[in-house]
Formats: structure tokens, sequence, C-alpha cells
């Protein structure tokens, strides 16, 4: 089930760039949950790969439809590259970029991601 978080700092606690979402625990794998962040809808993928984990940050935003389903998308892999897709039209997402595999002009905005003692924080000043 997506998860709807609010962001509860306000601009006064803004300590650094990196902006806590939400647990590590709270996420899916191979699967998207929905937070927000000052105001804007993040999507966050983990693809778990052997030991290793991947976190990606999209825009929960789908540009084709208007709508902020991109979080509920199908994950799956184009070309050896992760992508996601939108539940709507069904336009393919590479998660590193937000690239649109079937329209190339258009990309989701992305956001780096790391893991910081168990919880997931996303660099919302790139
Ligand atoms: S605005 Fe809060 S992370 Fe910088």
């Amino acid at each position: 089930m997506p998860l709807d978080r609010s962001e509860e700092a306000v601009d006064s606690e803004c300590a650094g760039q990196w902006q806590r979402l939400c647990s590590i625990d709270e996420l899916v794998p191979d699967a998207g949950v929905t937070a927000w962040c000052r105001g804007e809808q993040i999507a966050l993928f983990l693809l778990p790969a052997g030991s290793e984990l991947s976190i990606y940050a999209l825009a929960n935003g789908d540009p084709f439809s208007g709508a902020n389903v991109i979080g509920r998308g199908i994950v799956g892999d184009i070309a050896a590259q992760p992508v996601v897709a939108s539940p709507l039209y069904k336009q393919h997402f590479r998660l590193a970029d937000g690239r649109c595999i079937e329209s190339p002009e258009i990309a989701l905005r992305t956001w780096p991601v790391r893991l910081r003692d168990g919880w997931v924080e996303i660099d919302m000043h790139s």
C-alpha cells in the first residue's frame, strides 16, 4: 500500500540539503511508495539485487496524464535498465534518470538518495 507521509519540518528547521523521508522498512521491494517533501510528491523505489540495495526517487507526477501515479507503477527492466511503467498510459521511465523510453524528450525529475542509519534521505537541493 502506498504511504502518504507529511513533511513536518518547517524552513527554519531545515538542517541541510538531505531531507529524511522514511525508514528503509517502509519501502517495498520492487515497488514504489509515495512520500511528500516540501510540497513535492516523490515516488520512492527499492530494488534489491543480491546483497545490494538500490533506492530511486522520482517525481510522482505523470507528465502524460497529469496524475500523481508514478509510485503505483510496475517496476521492470528495459535494455537492462530498471524502469517504472506509468499505470495510466504505460509509458516507461528509467529509474536512474527519469527519462521516458517512448518519448526521450520527456523526463521525470529525480533526486539523489542515500541511506543513513536506516533512514532514506534525498537531496532536495539538487
Ligand atoms: S530545504 Fe530542507 S532540505 Fe533544504
